[in-house]
Formats: structure tokens, C-alpha cells, sequence
């Protein structure tokens, strides 16, 4: 049972945001959240133990009691000795210079002390103790549990959407109130941004300094931009050269694509609208690029491959940036960012002659597709629901309006984000 309604009359699907009062609260997934959270990141299960090892001209091949293997290469496991001489575990950081390891070292001698270490005495007397579960959550190469798990840690971390399995699957949105005093509301707030690219907080005061005090929980910092810090805007005044501030119809896009490090979240507050229209649109960016690599993949290599180059440009202030409209993690092939916003796309300058008409194919296709009235979720924000929206997956658009029609929002950098999201999932794993 969502918790958005079916306005009809409505030319396009539009939905309202519903109050609590008509919320199915046994069907949503707030009450089973850190459950699943816990779960979700358990991906190499603990307690690996070591069954053989074999020390070969350049490595160690290492064999664990569950049948798997991984070959570590001597320098790779001089580099990561973690003693208190090599490593300094307050900061983990690397104490030494690469350059005193010789490249062709090997160890003096190997051996199992037990089933849960790997000792290793050097040439220069320096002794390193690996435990079995390190040695098995950091392998590298083919064998590696990061290759074989990372992308399935990715897929079970993404719900991908379409229209219908949005309105579906979402949760009932979160308390103000709870998510700035409990420490599992918010936990639960930022595995839900991650897992669908979006999500509501309800009862949010309809004051800035609200929508900056979740900005904080979020990211600890504003991202301060030339938009300002935080925005407080409506449609009467046009303060910057870009669409956004008029009233016209707002294609689905993503922000700041012309920053070297495109914003990572975005906050929207509908803090009034007197008027008619103005609903709102999110796409999942992720689900658009996974369909079009299903049905067109050669496009969808294109769109992954080719560098673009997007601009912003005023009296003041020329931007320009660019990256893949679709990028791919360079270490486990999963999405990373889409960086679509074809109204600010620059001069396409940088194609060979003959990519041009294959590009466009490419960018029509990907296009088409967050067109598609199926992969489109329309709703209408209202005072007190704030939007957080994952700017490097969701895109967002709005239709048309009249009347006034006043915003507050800002953005918080990704790296932001995510360094609080992956520290949550650490300290849930030691839990
Ligand atoms: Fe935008
Ligand atoms: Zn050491």
C-alpha cells in the first residue's frame, strides 16, 4: 500500500503526498529496518580459517577451510603488514616509504600459527602475523571475495525502480522528530537514500535552519556553491541563470553537473505553493542505464565510455566539468553516477566526426527512456515533507505551475555522505 494517492483529473499520473491518517503503517518497512540493514551488510560471512598455504616464486597461495584460494604477492604482503611499526592503527595510515621494499622481495619464511594467522618472517628480521578473515575480506584479483561479493553487496544495496514498483515498495517517510533524536531513524534515513536514491521526511518545520539541521546529520557540511549555502527561492524572481527558477516544465536532470564533483544529495522543501501544477518527478537514473545496457548495449557503452562536457554560464561565474553521463565503478563494474542533464550539456565539441551520430543515438536512448511515463514517479511536495534526493542516481524534474511557488533546499557533497554511510556500515558490522 503506498503512501501517495492517485489525484484524478490529472493530465499526467500525478500523486499528492498523503498524510499519516491513511497510512497502512504495518506495511511499511520502518519497524524491520535495522534487521535488514544488518544483513544487507554482512555479504563475507566471519570466521574464515585457513586450511593450506603454498609459497610459490612470487606469492602465497593461501586455501581456506571453505574451499576458496587467493595468491598474494610478497611485495603486496610486506605492504600491508599491519604491525605497529608498519601501521599506525589510530590513523590507519602507512608508516613506511614504498620505495624501501624492494620489489623482489621474499619472505624468509611462511607459516601457519594455527588456522586464524599467517606468520611471515622477511630477510631483514621484520616478522608480520596476518589473521585468516583479514587476509579473506581483502584478496585481490579473480579469486578475490572483494570481485566476487562487491557487486553483489551493490545490487542488494540499490532497490532499482520503475513507476510501479516504486509506488509499490516505498516506505512511509520518516518523523522530523525522530530522525534528529534517534539515532536508529537517522541510521535507517541514510540506508533508505542509498537503497531507493531518495527519501521523504514528514513533519519537517518549514523553517531553513530544518532543512539545514538534517543537511548537518546527513553530511556534517553544507555544500556552499554559488547558489549559496542555503537556498530560500521562489519563482517571482529569476536570481540565476537557470531553468529551475522560472515556471516552465522541468525535464528529469541532475544538479551541477558542471562541478568537477557533481553535489551528492540534494534537499528540497515545498515551503508553499498557491497555485496550480508543480508536481514533482524523480526518476532512478540507475534503473534507466540498467535497462538501456539490457536493450541497446552498445549505447550503453557509449554513454559509459565517452567523456562529456557540461557548463554553467553567467555574468560572473563560467563553469565547466565533464565525466561519463554514465559512470561505472572502476573496480567492481557496478554504477557509480549518471550525470545526465541535457540542459547544460556544452558545445559537443569533443566527439570524433564519426561518433557524432552513435552519441546521439545513445543520449536519445538513455533520454527516451527517463521519459517514459513508466519509469516516472510523480508526486507533489508539500510544507513539511522534505525531499533528500541522491544526486548522483535520481534525476528530478517538476511540471509546469502558476502562483507562487517557494522552495528551501541545499546540497551536501557525496563524499560527505558517503564516508558517514560507510561508517555507519562498519560500526553495524561490529554490532
Ligand atoms: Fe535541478
Ligand atoms: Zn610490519
Amino acid at each position: 500500500m503506498p503512501f501517495l494517492r492517485v489525484i484524478s483529473g490529472l493530465s499526467k499520473s500525478g500523486f499528492y503526498y498523503k498524510p499519516r491518517n491513511l497510512l497502512n503503517w504495518t506495511a511499511c518497512f520502518g519497524s524491520r529496518k535495522l534487521t535488514q540493514i544488518r544483513h544487507a551488510s554482512s555479504a563475507v560471512s566471519p570466521g574464515h580459517r585457513i586450511s593450506a598455504i603454498t609459497t610459490n616464486n612470487d606469492s602465497v597461495s593461501v586455501s581456506w577451510t571453505d574451499g576458496s584460494t587467493a595468491d598474494f604477492h610478497h611485495i603486496w604482503l610486506r605492504d600491508h603488514c599491519r604491525c605497529p611499526q608498519c601501521y599506525n592503527s589510530t590513523t590507519h595510515q602507512k608508516e613506511f616509504n614504498i620505495v624501501d621494499i624492494p620489489l623482489d622481495i621474499k619472505p624468509f619464511d611462511v607459516s601457519l600459527n594455527g588456522p586464524n594467522s599467517l606468520s611471515i618472517k622477511w630477510p631483514d628480521s621484520h616478522e608480520t602475523d596476518f589473521d585468516a578473515e583479514w587476509l579473506k575480506q581483502n584478496c585481490y584479483g579473480k579469486q578475490g571475495a572483494f570481485a566476487v561479493t562487491r557487486q553483489a553487496e551493490q545490487k542488494q544495496k540499490h532497490f532499482l525502480w520503475d513507476k510501479n514498483s516504486i509506488e509499490t515498495n516505498l516506505p512511509c517517510p520518516l518523523q522530523y522528530g525522530k530522525i534528529t533524536s534517534d539515532d536508529d531513524e537517522l541510521n535507517t534515513l541514510f540506508f533508505r537514500i542509498v537503497k531507493y536514491g531518495f527519501a521523504f521526511v514528514e513533519d519537517t518545520p518549514t523553517t531553513v535552519d530544518a532543512v539545514e539541521n538534517v543537511s548537518k546529520l546527513l553530511g556534517g557540511f553544507v555544500k556552499e556553491t554559488h547558489y549559496g549555502k542555503m537556498w530560500e527561492f521562489s519563482n517571482e524572481v529569476m536570481e540565476h541563470a537557470d531553468t529551475a527558477y522560472t515556471s516552465d516544465y522541468l525535464r528529469g536532470h541532475v544538479d551541477s553537473t558542471y562541478f568537477s564533483h557533481p553535489a551528492g544529495l540534494q534537499l528540497l522543501h515545498c515551503v508553499g505553493h498557491e497555485g496550480t501544477g508543480g508536481l514533482n518527478l524523480l526518476v532512478d537514473g540507475f534503473f534507466a542505464a540498467e535497462k538501456l545496457r539490457q536493450e541497446d548495449k552498445a549505447s550503453f557503452e557509449i554513454l559509459s565510455s565517452t567523456i562529456a562536457r557540461f557548463h554553467y554560464k553567467d555574468e560572473d561565474l563560467h563553469l565547466k566539468a565533464h565525466g561519463p553521463i554514465i559512470e561505472i565503478d572502476p573496480f567492481d563494474g557496478s554504477l557509480s553516477q549518471i550525470r545526465f542533464n541535457n540542459y547544460d550539456m556544452d558545445i559537443m565539441d569533443w566527439l570524433k566526426y564519426d561518433e557524432v551520430t552513435q552519441f546521439y543515438k545513445a543520449l536519445r536512448a538513455y533520454s527516451a527512456i527517463t521519459c517514459a511515463p513508466e519509469n516516472q514517479f510523480w508526486f507533489k511536495l508539500v510544507p513539511g515533507l522534505l525531499l533528500i534526493m541522491g544526486n548522483w542516481r535520481v534525476l528530478h524534474g517538476r511540471s509546469s505551475f502558476t502562483g507562487r511557488r517557494s522552495m528551501q533546499g541545499c546540497y551536501i557533497n557525496g563524499d560527505d555522505f558517503f564516508g558517514k554511510y560507510r561508517a555507519k556500515v562498519l560500526a553495524l558490522k561490529k554490532t
